[in-house]
């Protein structure tokens, strides 16, 4: 794949340095400068690393121009299609599609570890009803590694196997705990005999008085939106997840840091910013085109929700399939369609209007994801917990590939220093 051969030359200050090209298998083309600093002083610049590669990854591919993306090698239509979230979960984790003996003993596996440890009940009521349960998920997972500190040993596959498993399992299971505590219900344990996402919707929306009924649809919609997120590459969480897992930290704290960087509005929280935006619109009746305008404007310290994304110039996959999905969920549930009005308006403005053309902004994943999970009852302040959800084996599968990789280093950027020279302390 790369050839050493290759060479790209920079020029500066009297020095030329040779920078070996490295092709990926989608013909991506990068310089490694790892050897720049030795060689000749000279660091890169390049804040929130636009052009900046952080790792060789087989895990996941984006086609930003061309609104790609493919988890090894599958394209995401297909998998939204033809397969479930376990399955996706498997294929990212450990490289291939499960045969039917293998998602058998894989899911069985998953489901024997859905328990949480009777202890955990007090770490709930140890935080503020009110609490978002973002921050209580992170708060959930950290705490997780004090139950099974055997899984900062890396170096045993055997025991990050189980740390893995104990991760994909608990996580709904801490995720709809966090929930009931905040709304003040009895936590519902899991139940073995349900696939992942029904379990997960029982232990959400159901109460021990009574039966909860679980509806297919939207147990498949929830399903749909896990696979959709389930990884992409080195985003911000990503990216966290592998940075703190580079000082060879347990698994679990790398997960926490993960979660706690997706909770941010420019990046998973945003899908909980679309709705509350939908919402506004909508109660100032008619105002998308104001709203647009308002986006527009650069002092207005407002941006349109769910549009534009650091890789994709162009539609995002994911969003094509969401919009689709929005329209079935709602037929089904006889929900209220205005939000999705008002999110294809705004859609249809911005696509049309030169500021949004001339910057490549197309609607992102979190554009129509918030518009199902209203419909299907999860609230507003859980959407991105459900956005933890679906990306946690992307991250644990990153995770797993940059502890298995030969050339692994902590993570340690440098930087220009900008602040005073030397001085000293005056009278001293
Ligand atoms: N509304 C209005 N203007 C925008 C928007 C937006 N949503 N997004 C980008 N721009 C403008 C931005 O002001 C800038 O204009 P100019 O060139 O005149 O300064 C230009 O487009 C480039 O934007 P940027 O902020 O330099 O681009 P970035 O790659 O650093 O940021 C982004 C990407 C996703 C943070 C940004 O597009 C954004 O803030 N979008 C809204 C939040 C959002 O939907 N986030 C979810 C991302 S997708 C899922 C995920 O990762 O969680």
């Amino acid at each position: 794949m790369n050839k050493p051969e290759e060479f790209a030359e920079l020029k500066f200050d009297g020095k030329t340095i040779k920078l070996p090209v490295v092709r990926g298998t989608e013909n991506e083309i990068g310089l490694d400068i790892s050897k720049l600093r030795p060689q000749s002083g000279w660091i890169t610049l390049d804040p929130g690393y636009t052009s900046t590669g952080s790792c060789q990854s087989a895990i996941t591919f984006i086609d930003g121009e061309k609104g790609i993306l493919r988890y090894r090698g599958y394209p995401i239509e297909e998998l939204a299609e033809k397969s479930t979230f376990l399955e996706v979960a498997h294929l990212l984790l450990y490289g291939e599609l499960p045969t039917a003996e293998e998602l058998d003993r894989f899911t069985d596996t998953v489901r024997r570890h859905t328990m949480l440890h009777e202890d955990f009940r007090r770490f709930f009521s140890a935080l503020p009803k009110d609490a978002h349960p973002m921050p209580v998920l992170a708060a959930a997972v950290g705490a997780l590694a004090t139950f099974y500190p055997e899984h900062d040993d890396a170096e045993s596959l055997n025991h990050v196997h189980v740390g893995v498993v104990r991760l994909l399992a608990k996580m709904p299971t801490l995720a709809a705990a966090a929930f009931k505590h905040s709304i003040g219900q009895p936590t519902m344990w899991p139940r073995n005999d349900l696939d992942y996402a029904s379990n997960f919707l029982r232990m959400m929306f159901g109460v021990p008085a009574e039966e909860y009924v679980i509806d297919p649809v939207i147990a498949k919609a929830v399903d749909l939106l896990l696979i959709l997120h389930a990884d992409h590459e080195q985003n911000c969480s990503t990216s966290s997840v592998r940075l703190v897992g580079s000082s060879q930290s347990h698994l679990f704290s790398g997960i926490a840091a993960g979660i706690s960087a997706l909770w941010g509005p420019l990046h998973g929280g945003a899908n909980q910013k679309v709705i509350e935006m939908l919402e506004r619109i909508a109660t100032e009746h008619g105002t998308a085109d104001r709203f647009v305008e308002r986006a527009k404007d650069k002092s207005s310290n407002t941006r349109l929700m769910g549009f534009g994304h650091r890789v994709y110039k162009s539609y995002d996959p994911r969003a094509k399939i969401l919009k689709k999905t929005c329209n079935d969920v709602i037929s089904r549930v006889g929900g209220s369609s205005q939000l999705l009005e008002i999110a294809m308006r705004l859609e249809e403005i911005a696509l049309n209007d030169d500021y949004f053309i001339s910057r490549n902004l197309y609607p992102n994943v979190d554009f129509y994801s918030g518009v199902i999970y209203k419909a299907i009852g999860i609230p507003v302040n859980m959407f991105t917990v459900m956005f933890a959800l679906g990306r946690l084996p992307g991250w644990i599968a990153q995770w797993m590939e940059m502890r298995a990789d030969p050339t692994f280093k902590i993570g340690r950027p440098r930087q220009i220093y900008t602040g005073a020279t030397v001085r000293h302390i005056p009278g001293r």
